[in-house]
């Protein structure tokens, strides 16, 4: 807790009142899960982000640490921490943007899936705070697996009669991150140059990257076709078996989720032409849920883009990601349903 909290409180007025008089205007988010691997890079990147006003950090340890440690930067952000279950309700409530990293990473030879027993009943619980305490604020679904942690929010959300499907989102841009590295590697570019569309959703042969539509266009060989396809999908493995037993990627994820949390904010400010790859409720294909580009506006992910021409290799794909991507999306909606 901060340690003054009048002085505190009176700096966000102060801040308020400047955004009032055409100051930049400033969100409110949360990130429950703040103390973990991806929690803390990503909310000292967020307390960096100007568009961000207040910062609440919810985790069941360590969230008075790093809410201090981050406090002391001369960003503008106000910071506070919230510790267990009890805090819940107080680090959610106003707030407009929730991030969610809260739960158990892969160790070599798991797979996302493994982690389904522990995570799924951490979203269970932490969708319920925002469905009573911030029922309007738009969620950033990052704990694994995605594929399923969606479904049970949605479900969450249902049974408390506060879902919308455009305020839910699946993160999958770390795949985009990746792929845009890994094809940037291999045409010999600038990574920030290159736009890769990744759709499906976020675990092995779900994860699709569209190298047919690879802006700036350009085409690949048979071989480069697989070892692209096959490095994105297993990126995520790659980090687990490197850090050897010491958890998943932390540092990329921080970043990816920065940018897209970032196009979300930027899209609720109203810009337009906000465009980033999401797992959301989509009817592009017969499942429920579904990664493609979305719109991100005032209101969530406002428009579904379909999934665009797909070459033979990618229709292939396509047909394993949606054979898998089933199971686990039935797999999420039966946890809460049971
Ligand atoms: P970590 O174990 O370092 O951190 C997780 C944090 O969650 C810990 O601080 C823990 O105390 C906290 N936590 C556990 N139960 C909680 C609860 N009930 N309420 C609030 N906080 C709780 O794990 P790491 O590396 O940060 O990964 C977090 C999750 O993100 C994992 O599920 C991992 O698989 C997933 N992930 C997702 C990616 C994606 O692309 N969507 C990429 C990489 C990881």
């Amino acid at each position: 807790q901060p340690s003054n909290p009048q002085m505190e409180e009176s700096s966000v007025l102060r801040r308020a009142d400047c955004r009032a008089k055409g100051g930049s205007p400033g969100f409110k988010v949360a990130i429950l899960g703040a103390a973990g691997g991806i929690g803390q890079p990503l909310a000292m990147l967020m307390k960096m982000n100007p568009l961000v006003s207040v910062l609440h950090l919810y985790d069941v340890v360590n969230s008075p640490g790093v809410t201090a440690d981050l406090s002391h930067m001369d960003t503008g952000a106000v910071v506070r921490g919230f510790l267990g279950q009890p805090q819940l309700e107080s680090a959610l409530t106003g707030m407009d943007l929730v991030i969610i990293p809260a739960g158990v990473p892969r160790k070599p030879g798991m797979t996302r899936d493994d982690l389904f027993n522990i995570n799924a009943g951490i979203v269970k619980t932490l969708c319920e705070g925002v469905a009573k305490s911030c029922p309007n604020a738009i969620v950033n679904l990052i704990s694994n697996p995605v594929n399923s942690t969606v479904p049970i929010a949605a479900e969450v959300f249902k049974k408390a009669g506060t879902y919308d499907p455009k305020r839910l989102l699946g993160v999958t841009t770390l795949d985009v991150v990746r792929a845009n590295t890994f094809v940037a590697e291999v045409l010999g570019l600038d990574p920030r140059e290159v736009n890769v569309p990744v759709v499906g959703g976020h675990a092995g042969v779900t994860i699709l990257p569209l190298l047919s539509q690879v802006k700036p266009p350009c085409s690949f060989t048979p071989e480069e076709t697989d070892y692209l396809t096959n490095r994105i999908q297993n990126g995520g493995t790659e980090v687990v078996e490197a850090k050897a037993g010491a958890g998943s990627a932390t540092l990329s994820m921080a970043y990816a989720a920065v940018k897209f949390a970032d196009a979300c904010l930027r899209g609720l400010r109203g810009d337009a032409g906000i465009v980033e790859c999401a797992f959301v409720a989509s009817q592009v294909t017969e499942l429920p849920f579904f990664a493609t580009k979305v719109r991100l506006g005032r209101t969530g992910a406002e428009e579904v883009f379909q999934l665009g021409p797909l070459n033979e290799y990618e229709r292939a794909g396509l047909e394993k990601a949606k054979k898998e991507l089933a199971g686990s999306i039935q797999k999420g909606i039966a946890f809460i349903n049971k």
